[in-house]
């Protein structure tokens, strides 16, 4: 690589993000690697105007590390709530606790120590390092894969580890030479790559021949842009199906806390029956009321609860998209006249005015906000 080209594209980009980077967001411009570390992991998986509504929220509910680690993981969940991969606040939160008792509180400038911890890869810790300690770390997320493999026509399919490897090096190479330069270039190269270098619609081939490295850019010399990064074709997300037991006394719904380690895990949601994959003869089948209960509620009698109960009703089908899978819930009804006292701990009767304190995953929420069960604020975020 020769030393021209780092140096000149390093300070291209820093020009570029001057001229048309974002700027004046809530987490730029604050050192503090508590602040930074909360805002990565925020804008993982969400939207830059999602995580501008949300952030400031989460620093004011939790300001320091300290009383994030020192809060209970349902309340760091309640707060996640709506935003997604819940995992993110699951390791928040465990991390939190890793860096309040292995490192005193504050965080490791260290990329290498950074991504010890809980829910902290490569890149989110060369982000941290960058942003907080002015470190000559790199990042490699999916935006700067695609720059650096269009500049340099890399071949291969990402999930290569040589090609992984190669970008890696890329990266690193290309950092610029002061470190005081860290936090505009990283901050940079991730504007560039969300506004400009777009996967679908960048801007050399939108009509416009602005990009900076027209003439660097080994994809768009040979007029390959959209081939690179070399894309990788997905297989159709499965689909499942599940019924769901939405069970009503008075004024309290039946909820149950999720294990840790499923899908949601953590939040509280309705008992459900096993996932099954679905087939095309799923919509004809008819559940037995009994074997739903005894299915969702393995532990506890369910035949003298159905006994106490009026009958199971169908509700509502709900589907549901997550990135590796799709799920139909199907809704089953069931109205109690009294409650039915469970033994499990992860079962509770939880009287409507007080669900929003709890981390519900998102089509569950959006079920009880429309069946009207909860007044519009308990629920909201
Ligand atoms: N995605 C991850 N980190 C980001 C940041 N600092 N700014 C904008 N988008 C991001």
């Amino acid at each position: 690589m020769s030393k021209a080209l780092i140096k000149h594209f390093s300070k291209t980009l820093i020009a570029w993000h001057k001229q048309s980077g974002r700027s004046g967001l809530p987490w730029q411009d604050n050192r503090d690697p508590y602040a930074v570390w909360v805002s990565e992991i925020m804008l993982q998986q969400t939207q830059v105007a999602t995580v501008l509504e949300r952030y400031p929220r989460f620093m004011k509910r939790f300001p320091t590390v300290k009383k994030l680690a020192a809060a209970d993981v349902d309340e760091v969940l309640a707060e996640w709530a709506g935003l997604g991969y819940y995992s993110r606040a699951r390791n928040l939160h465990a991390c939190a606790q890793q860096v309040v008792n292995q490192f005193f509180g504050r965080f490791p400038s260290d990329p290498l120590l950074l991504e010890q911890l809980k829910g902290i890869g490569r890149s989110t810790a060369g982000a941290i390092a960058a942003f907080a300690f002015l470190e000559r770390a790199p990042i490699l997320d999916a935006n700067v894969k695609r720059i650096l493999a269009r500049l340099f026509a890399v071949e291969g399919p990402l999930q290569d580890k040589a090609v992984n490897d190669r970008l890696w090096q890329l990266a690193s190479d290309m950092l610029p030479s002061e470190s005081e330069h860290m936090p505009v270039y990283t901050q940079a190269l991730m504007d560039f790559g969300a506004t400009w270098c777009t996967s679908r619609k960048p801007v050399c081939i939108a009509g416009e021949k602005k990009c900076p490295y027209l003439k660097d850019c080994q994809a768009n010399l040979s007029g390959q842009v959209l081939s690179f990064p070399q894309k990788v074709v997905k297989a159709k997300s499965p689909e499942f199906n599940c019924d769901m037991v939405f069970m009503r006394s008075s004024d309290a719904i039946l909820l149950q806390k999720r294990p840790s380690k499923a899908i949601w895990g953590g939040l509280w949601s309705l008992p459900e029956a096993p996932w099954k994959a679905r087939t095309s003869a799923m919509e004809s089948l008819e559940i037995n009321a009994k074997e739903l209960l005894a299915l969702a509620l393995p532990d506890e009698k369910s035949g003298a609860l159905l006994k106490s109960s009026s009958k199971l009703i169908r509700g509502e089908q709900i589907k549901h998209v997550f990135t590796h899978r799709r799920l139909w819930i199907q809704i089953w009804e069931l109205n109690l006249s009294k409650p039915y006292e469970f033994s499990g701990s992860d079962l509770k009767w939880v009287p409507l005015r007080q669900l929003g304190r709890y981390g519900l995953p998102q089509p569950i929420k959006v079920l009880l906000q429309k069946l009207s069960l909860a007044r519009g604020d308990d629920l909201k975020n």
